[in-house]
């Protein structure tokens, strides 16, 4: 069974995107079998793994979106949305110019199966759930029916914040949304951990740090390890590939190894402990 882990936050710009890229990255170096699924309209992921611009409508017919037009609740063949990408042992169900219909797709769907329209995603997902070892899906900045749909079938989420009065505000959204989704559907939702990105040497990240680890419901959840702030992120996104790839010794790089690092021994903990 695939382990489905969901990067969210409500707030933009956190990191979500390169936290999902590095850690396939170094996923699939293991050896994984590593799906990515991009629900974002911005396609930053799916550009970040496959140099494909959603402009090029490089995967029109073939993306997430058609995934949901396309549904049937019979059992659905995912091939045809799985691509690969430039990272070996990752693939992508990718983002394209054809997202934005997705939430009203779901919509749809909702209306057709009489069922909750963040419901369908797992249902896709159930068709493959033996393919992979990890399941990653990347997620907007929104409150909308992706981001729900991805929280819904997370196994895990990890939350990445940036450490500024903004992004905890999102984060803090964001974990009022998961109980809303847990009470609502009586669901258990875990919370992998939170991680804090592009961190410098700031009073305001000692500041959030010290919140975090002051906070008995919050300082279990955040992980040692912050993301330092590198150049090689900017450029590794106008190069398009993971900075794990393209500048292993960066700090972001060495950062985003030691998170894979604690992450596994967060998961090793958990499966333990049931
Ligand atoms: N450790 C880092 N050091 C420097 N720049 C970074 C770092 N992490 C991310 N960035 C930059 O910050 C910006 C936002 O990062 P990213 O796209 O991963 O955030 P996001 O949460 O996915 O954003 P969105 O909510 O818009 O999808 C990008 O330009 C990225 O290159
Ligand atoms: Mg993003």
């Amino acid at each position: 069974m695939s382990l489905i882990l969901t990067t969210a936050i409500e707030k933009g710009g956190t990191g979500k995107t390169t936290t999902v890229v590095n850690l396939a990255a170094l996923m699939a170096a293991e050896g994984k079998r590593v799906l990515v699924v991009d629900m974002d309209q911005q396609a930053n992921t799916t550009y970040m793994l496959t140099q494909h611009k959603k402009a090029e409508n490089f995967y029109k017919g073939h993306g997430l979106v058609n995934m949901f037009m396309n549904f049937d609740l019979g059992g659905m063949d995912l091939a045809p949305y799985i691509h690969p990408t430039n990272v070996e042992g990752v693939h992508i169900i990718p983002s394209t110019a054809q997202t934005p219909r997705a939430v009203h797709q779901l919509d749809l769907l909702a209306d057709e199966y009489k069922m909750k329209n963040y419901t369908f995603l797992i249902h896709c997902l159930a068709n493959i759930n033996d393919d992979y070892d990890y399941i990653v899906i990347d997620t907007p900045p929104a409150r909308d029916n992706l981001t729900i749909s991805a929280l819904f079938c997370a196994d895990e989420v990890l939350i990445p914040v940036r450490c500024d009065n903004f992004s905890l505000e999102g984060f803090e959204t964001t974990l009022a949304m998961i109980l809303d989704l847990e009470t609502r559907e009586d669901v258990k939702i875990d919370i992998l951990g939170v991680v804090l990105t592009q961190v410098e040497r700031t009073a305001a990240v000692n500041l959030v740090r010290q919140m975090f680890e002051e906070n008995p419901e919050y300082a279990s959840v955040l992980f040692k390890t912050g993301i330092r702030k590198g150049s090689a992120v900017p450029e590794s996104t106008i190069a398009a590939v993971p900075v794990v790839r393209y500048a292993k010794k960066s700090n972001p790089s060495v950062d985003y190894m030691q998170l894979w690092n604690e992450i596994k021994q967060r998961l090793a903990k958990k499966e333990a402990d049931e």
